[in-house]
């Protein structure tokens, strides 16, 4: 089977992990605090480390990780029927594993793919016991309908989150350089705990988190991928700035100014790298 076929193969793994980690993080954030959203979040970050698997089998073989989103199952009535849906993503997930590693030849991706499966095996069969869970305790939808300043503010939060935790992902993913590489990763997990606090306030505060993206950097030269991300970093550094400075609520605003805080750091460490990479 020749490389450019088995990237098609692993490529479509990854839109269905993509998927994965955005359907689970929706029901964990709605469901607010306790112990089987947080159980779910765990199931969340297992899918993200499968991606980063996936991804970079996909590098090794000349190809480019996708970061199209695959399918999700959303809606339904209750928290029992979200985690139906989750059990019926992971059955997905396992028809297309089981399928790659039929058709996959080589020894090594097949392992991989292998190790993956008993893991969504082990979630499907998570999910399985959350339906019963769910109906048991009670577990209810937390989230609001609250549409003013403040959670237009914590959705474009989420929104430019979710932008760069795909775009340092991928320039991680990408990047020869290995402190860029590393960097890059550090950084995309401190988004996520940005994605993660922010949809979480949401929730408190009685709004719902839209988990949406916009336009991802592709470049695929190590400067002009950091220039990018500085650029980016920039904008929204004062953009949490200016937020913090204008919200009432002293968690909020503590809030805003740490996550500033971080985008202050995230530039200053791109821009040092920029510095090296041209030197
Ligand atoms: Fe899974
Ligand atoms: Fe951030
Ligand atoms: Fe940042």
């Amino acid at each position: 089977m020749d490389k450019d076929k088995i990237v098609a193969l692993l490529n479509q793994d990854i839109e269905g992990e993509h998927g994965a980690v955005i359907q689970y993080l929706t029901h964990a954030y709605a469901m607010g605090e306790g112990e089987m959203a947080c159980e779910i979040e765990a199931i969340a970050r297992e899918e993200m480390r499968h991606l980063d698997w996936l991804a970079e089998t996909i590098v090794e073989l000349g190809g480019v990780p996708s970061l199209v989103r695959g399918k999700m199952r959303m809606g339904g009535e209750s928290v029992a029927d979200w985690m139906r849906n989750d059990v019926l993503l992971e059955e997905d997930g396992m028809n297309l594993y089981r399928e790659h590693i039929k058709t996959i030849d080589d020894p090594e991706i097949k392992r991989l793919l292998q190790r993956i499966l008993s893991d969504e095996e082990s979630h499907h069969g998570d999910f399985q016991h959350f339906v019963d869970k769910a109906q048991r305790k009670g577990a209810k939808d937390v989230r609001g309908s609250r549409q003013d300043k403040v959670t237009q503010l914590l959705n474009w939060g989420i929104e430019h989150e979710y932008t760069v935790i795909l775009q340092y992902l991928l320039h991680s993913y990408i990047a020869k350089n290995r402190e860029v590489k590393k960097q890059m990763e550090d950084q995309a997990i401190n988004e996520m705990q940005h994605l993660g606090w922010l949809a979480e306030e949401m929730v408190g505060d009685g709004g719902n988190p839209k988990i949406e993206h916009t336009e991802v950097d592709r470049s695929t030269e190590t400067a002009d991928m950091l220039r990018a991300d500085i650029k980016i970093e920039k904008v929204v550094a004062a953009e949490y700035d200016r937020a913090a400075k204008e919200v009432k609520d002293p968690d909020l605003k503590k809030l805003l100014q740490r996550i500033r805080d971080h985008e202050i750091y995230h530039t200053e460490v791109f821009t040092d790298l920029l510095k090296e990479e041209q030197s």
